[in-house]
């Protein structure tokens, strides 16, 4: 048996925008999921996960593995783990896919780089989903915060160590589907407002990049502040993420925004620094009605937590 674990992730800015082609920043979050493969040798693949009753990235994953390598699937047992909630939109189908992936290489020794997995992954994701930009399989298989263009264009691992990141979850799962789509019609209505927007939010990924490296979390709570206003413009922002995202600023945030497709899930903000300022800013947040979740940022990308395989 061999165990593979892949963290979840949280996106900081270029949501939506980045489906379309501009840049987004993501980071991986200390929260993981983990993925157990050992070879039965009957042919068969039997899926075990306690409390995920939706297997389709196991079996997708599986399935572009010995696609793409060309490997005979021997049979396989399964079995699957999260440490957090599939509802806190952390990414758990894209953790387990990259998961599975870099298990099934090891199950099977073949040896496949971060970016072969990648493709792996997000090919398997794309099939069950038939959207998204892929940060989210990035974000499992490289860890760490990234600077990254959709399909893996471009994947830039940032120095962007001490992130003074507060999460909050409005107890709304979001439909990320639902959301995607309801872009995509506004963009259709009004394309020029909304590709107006998309330009405007991939400038302020570009610049929060070159603040985050640098360590000038206020300038990057600024600029998650201006994302905000557009996310709000697209028609994703909630009014309950509003009254969080406000109480947060008013708290003394450098600056807040919902994270991620909107209509429910997470919001995030920057504290300054002093362990006061936010402790502050998650009392202002559970006032608000949000549940403060105690993530770290930058969390170590997918990687082996167990092998009982000798040839490992
Ligand atoms: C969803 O968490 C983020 C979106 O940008 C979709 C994606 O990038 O796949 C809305």
């Amino acid at each position: 048996m061999i165990t593979v674990s892949a963290p979840g992730k949280l996106m900081l800015l270029g949501e939506h925008a980045v489906v379309y082609g501009q840049p987004c920043l993501v980071t991986a979050v200390d929260r993981r999921l983990s993925v157990g493969v050992e070879i039965s040798g009957d042919k068969s693949i039997q899926i075990n996960s306690p409390g995920a009753s939706d297997t389709r990235f196991v079996e997708a994953a599986v399935s572009e593995f010995f696609k793409t390598t060309k490997l005979d699937n021997p049979g396989l047992h399964i079995t699957t783990k999260s440490e957090f909630e599939t509802s806190l939109g952390f990414g758990s189908s894209a953790a387990v896919t990259g998961a599975t992936v870099k298990a099934l290489s090891l199950v099977m020794q073949k040896s496949l780089t971060d970016g072969e997995i990648f493709d792996i992954a997000y090919k398997a994701v794309y099939l069950v989903q038939g959207l998204g930009s892929g940060f989210d399989v990035a974000a499992s298989v490289w860890g760490g915060t990234l600077y990254f263009v959709t399909g893996g264009k471009a994947v830039e691992p940032l120095a962007a160590d001490n992130m003074p990141l507060i999460v909050g979850y409005s107890g709304v799962k979001a439909d990320t589907t639902t959301m995607v789509k309801m872009v995509a019609e506004k963009k259709k209505k009004f394309p020029e407002k909304v590709d107006r927007i998309f330009q405007a939010i991939g400038k302020l990924v570009n610049q929060a990049k070159e603040a985050m490296v640098t360590g000038d979390w206020g300038r990057v709570g600024k600029l998650m502040d201006f994302n905000q206003e557009y996310l709000r413009d697209l028609g994703v922002s909630t009014q309950k993420l509003e009254d969080m995202i406000s109480a947060a600023r008013a708290a003394g945030a450098w600056g807040a925004k919902l994270s991620g497709a909107g209509g429910g899930d997470c919001m995030i903000a920057l504290y300054p620094q002093g362990i006061q300022g936010k402790s502050t800013i998650a009392g202002a947040i559970q006032e608000a009605g949000g549940q403060v979740i105690d993530v770290g940022a930058g969390a170590e990308g997918v990687k082996i937590e167990q092998a009982d395989n000798k040839s490992v």
